[in-house]
């Protein structure tokens, strides 16, 4: 959806073609994820209110299959962000086999086969930012004050993860509306490969943990539009049962 020059706000509930962004909107097409946040902290209460739009998401059957962990303390940060560079190392040493030749004869056939057993995380993207965090290039969870672990009880009806991704998109949303910035981190992934983290976090049956979200105010000016690529929407229409046409969405 193109930004309309005019910025005013149409009122929430009401709907005429053309109109501007209501306030909602608003919110979900200039949210960028953040990663870079100022020194200052984050009370207590703003997350509490972020954490309560995160309760109140829908879920299958609402088994809100979910729990939250709150990470404020600047220490703890630190001791998961130096161990998730530790683990990226080691996993790098492991599967990075491009650096020299004999590397590449013992690990190219074994690496190649795990990015076809694992292909989410060994896609090129990840990879890079692997690549990237292992030479310490790139921080993990960019010096952010506060992180909300969600885990995801694998006991929820239908798919808990997908009922863990809406919860974390409210309190995304959440948090954007009031003036915070946020993104979430797969990474913390690599972090679960710890006993002494599952444990601290209570990552045990029926627990996973695969991504969290990181919290704080933005420094600079980040929100705004993004590039998306054009879908390609198929549309069945009363009168046409037999056929459906094609339209771009998003041009
Ligand atoms: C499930 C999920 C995991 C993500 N993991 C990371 C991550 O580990 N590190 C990171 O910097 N960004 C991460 N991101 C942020 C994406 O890179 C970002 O959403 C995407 O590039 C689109 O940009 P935008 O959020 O600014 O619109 C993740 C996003 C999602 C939805």
């Amino acid at each position: 959806m193109k930004k309309k020059p005019d910025t005013t706000l149409s009122p929430l509930y009401t709907y005429h073609e053309g109109m501007n962004w209501n306030p909602v909107e608003k919110v979900i097409f200039e949210r960028r994820s953040i990663r870079v946040f100022k020194k200052k902290e984050v009370p207590d209460s703003l997350i509490k209110r972020i954490l309560e739009a995160g309760r109140f998401a829908p879920s299958a059957g609402n088994c809100q299959p979910w729990k939250f962990v709150v990470i404020k303390d600047p220490q703890v940060i630190e001791q998961m962000e130096r161990d998730t560079i530790r683990i990226t190392r080691l996993l790098m040493w492991f599967i990075d086999y491009e650096r020299g030749p004999v590397r590449r004869i013992l690990l190219g056939t074994p690496v190649r086969l795990l990015t076809r057993l694992v292909p989410n995380m060994l896609h090129p993207i990840p990879f890079n930012l692997l690549q990237r965090i292992a030479s310490g290039s790139v921080p993990v969870y960019h010096n952010a004050p506060v992180i909300i672990l969600l885990l995801v009880d694998k006991r929820g009806v239908g798919t808990p993860s997908l009922d863990a991704g809406i919860c974390g998109q409210n309190m995304v949303l959440a948090a954007h509306s009031l003036g915070l910035g946020t993104c979430w981190i797969g990474m913390i992934t690599l972090l679960m490969k710890m006993k002494k983290w599952r444990k601290r976090f209570g990552v045990t049956y029926p627990f996973t943990l695969d991504d969290c979200l990181i919290l704080g105010w933005p420094r600079g000016d980040y929100d705004g539009e993004i590039g998306r690529e054009v879908q390609l929407v198929e549309w069945i229409r009363e009168g046409s049962p037999q056929s459906k046409t094609t339209e771009r969405q998003g041009e």
